[in-house]
């Protein structure tokens, strides 16, 4: 199957795997983020370990999802992947990072987070300054032997699974990174997850794919896009 995949601001035909892909996911939290991404990798046909404070609850959850997803202890899953995706909040990201800096020696991480919190009046408020952004500030915190990708966190939970895998057309997952020798692993990896994906620059655009931002379905976009929808939100600004 082709799909027309925009990225670096050019538009090329991307081929879509349908064979197993021999990358090692793991996903660390099993919330609403972390369930819904799981979700959609194994109906792509990437597998994932599954991890969590819990194990037995890990495991219960990967049986749910069928034989592409395993459940393991959080070091040994992290030890096993060659993607990191800690699925949890932006201050326990910060910790993750300092507690697993030793097994995340050479690993991408994907950092999904949104720094935000109930604004006590029925809305979000950003837990950070105005002008900053969770990438940037978690990615500054990674072990230097690492990769950091901002990516998955564009959509709420319940766009992320409902939008997936959309006919005839792929809804975008827009996505920021430093170090593009890594994009064909993260591409591949949203493919699977049944969206198309869009790099949108370096991590000093993260703050445009999370809430409030103008690409986040919680800011200006405020809705899902096809390719040559993100193609254009993107140059708007
Ligand atoms: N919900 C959304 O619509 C949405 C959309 C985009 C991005 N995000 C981002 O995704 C992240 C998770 O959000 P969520 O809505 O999925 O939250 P959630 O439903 O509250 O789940 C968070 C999970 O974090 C895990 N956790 C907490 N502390 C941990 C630790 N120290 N070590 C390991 N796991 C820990 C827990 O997993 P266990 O129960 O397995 O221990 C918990 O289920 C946040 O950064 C959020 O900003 C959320």
């Amino acid at each position: 199957m082709h799909l027309c995949a925009v990225n670096n601001n050019n538009i090329k035909t991307q081929t879509m795997n349908t064979a197993v892909s021999t990358t090692k996911v793991a996903i660390i939290g099993l919330g609403n983020i972390g369930k819904a991404m799981a979700t959609n990798l194994t109906k792509g046909n990437q597998p994932v370990i599954i991890a969590s404070r819990d194990l037995e609850k890990a495991k219960e959850f990967a049986v749910s999802l069928g034989s592409s997803a395993t459940a393991e202890e959080i070091t040994v899953a992290i030890k096993n992947a060659d993607i990191v995706i800690p699925a949890v909040y932006f201050d326990k990201i910060k910790e993750f990072l300092k507690t697993h800096a030793n097994e995340l020696a050479g690993k991408i991480i994907i950092d999904v987070s949104n720094p935000i919190a109930p604004d006590g009046k029925g809305g979000f408020k950003k837990t950070i300054d105005q002008d900053q952004s969770a990438g940037k500030i978690l990615s500054e915190l990674t072990p230097a032997d690492t990769v950091f990708v901002k990516a998955f966190g564009t959509l709420g939970a319940g766009s992320l699974v409902s939008a997936a895998f959309s006919e005839p057309e792929r809804n975008v997952l827009f996505y920021a990174s430093d170090n593009t020798n890594s994009n064909n692993k993260i591409e591949a990896l949203i493919t699977a997850s049944g969206f198309a994906p869009f790099h949108i620059g370096g991590i000093d655009q993260s703050i445009r794919i999370e809430v409030f931002g103008d690409l986040h379905e919680f800011g200006a976009l405020g809705k899902t896009v096809t390719l040559e929808e993100a193609g254009k939100s993107v140059h708007q600004r």
